[in-house]
């Protein structure tokens, strides 16, 4: 038996990175996983992957959607003990042209999309004595970085939301942390170093030499390597942790 047997986990944004490293880790541990996300083909390989692991689709941004993932998980699983807030996205732009669509849409599905998702996992964890909640933030949270306003401003906001919930749940058994991942490799990244390349005319190597500037490790974070920081919050001794910002960044913040 693993050490998550019998608790079942919600991962957002499972369907690919670091949501899909998430949720084959917590269900090698045991746990049962519904990863959630818009593109239903994603999920079904990740669903595929691994047993354990069923999928569901959902956008975080549209409360209708969320409440339904939830309904559907208490109807199928009994309700849900780990929550995993995953779903996110970031494009870059320089502050002076960001304009208010870029804004409002980077805001709505990093940071209301995790507002949404800890809201109906709190409702779903009515009653229980033991539950997990770990948003995916950044270590754009933590510092501010150029051409990202928008996605720093929507992971600080994640992160004083994470702060807040696990204060008000702090004698409840449950948990509620974030964790900040640097540059990771995932199709976020992927995406990230193609509009280095597009907007400046460097090449692949250049543009990682770029984003790595400020890693004094000077290497990409694994999908894995944030999976288990993820792991370890849901284990056994991390009761006492909660309100957390857990930097995985090779030592950037
Ligand atoms: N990669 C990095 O360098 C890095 C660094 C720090 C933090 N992060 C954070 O890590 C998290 C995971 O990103 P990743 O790197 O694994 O990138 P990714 O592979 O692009 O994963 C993002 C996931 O979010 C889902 N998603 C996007 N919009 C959604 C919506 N409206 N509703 C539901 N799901 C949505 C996507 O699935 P669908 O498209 O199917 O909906 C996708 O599976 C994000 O919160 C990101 O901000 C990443």
């Amino acid at each position: 038996m693993g050490k998550l047997s019998g608790k079942h986990a919600v991962v957002t944004g499972g369907g690919s990175g670091v949501g899909a490293a998430i949720a084959r880790k917590l269900a090698e541990a045991g746990a049962t996983v519904t990863v959630s996300g818009r593109r239903k083909d994603a999920l079904d390989e990740v669903a595929k992957s691994l047993g354990g692991i069923s999928a569901r689709t959902c956008d975080v941004t549209d409360p209708d959607s969320v409440s339904a993932l939830f309904k559907s998980v208490a109807d199928d699983h009994g309700g849900v003990d780990i929550v995993i807030a995953n779903a996110g996205a970031a494009q870059a732009s320089p502050f002076a042209k960001l304009d208010l669509e870029s804004w409002r849409k980077t805001i709505d599905v990093n940071l209301t999309g995790a507002y949404l998702t800890l809201h109906a996992g709190v409702a779903a964890m009515e009653n229980k004595d033991w539950g997990r909640m770990i948003t995916i933030a950044s270590v754009a949270g933590l510092r501010g970085y150029p051409y990202v306003a928008h996605y720093c401003a929507a992971k600080h906001g994640v992160i004083g939301l994470t702060r807040s919930v696990a204060m008000e749940l702090a004698a409840s058994g449950i948990t509620v942390n974030a964790i900040c991942p640097g540059y990771t490799e995932t199709p976020m990244l992927t995406r990230a170093l193609d509009n280095v390349m597009d907007k400046t005319g460097m090449n692949r190597e250049e543009a990682t030499k770029a984003l790595l500037r400020t890693n004094p490790m000077g290497r990409f974070i694994q999908p894995d390597e944030v999976a288990q920081s993820v792991l370890w919050l849901c284990g056994p001794n991390s009761g006492a942790i909660t309100g957390q910002a857990l930097s995985v960044s090779g030592g950037e913040v």
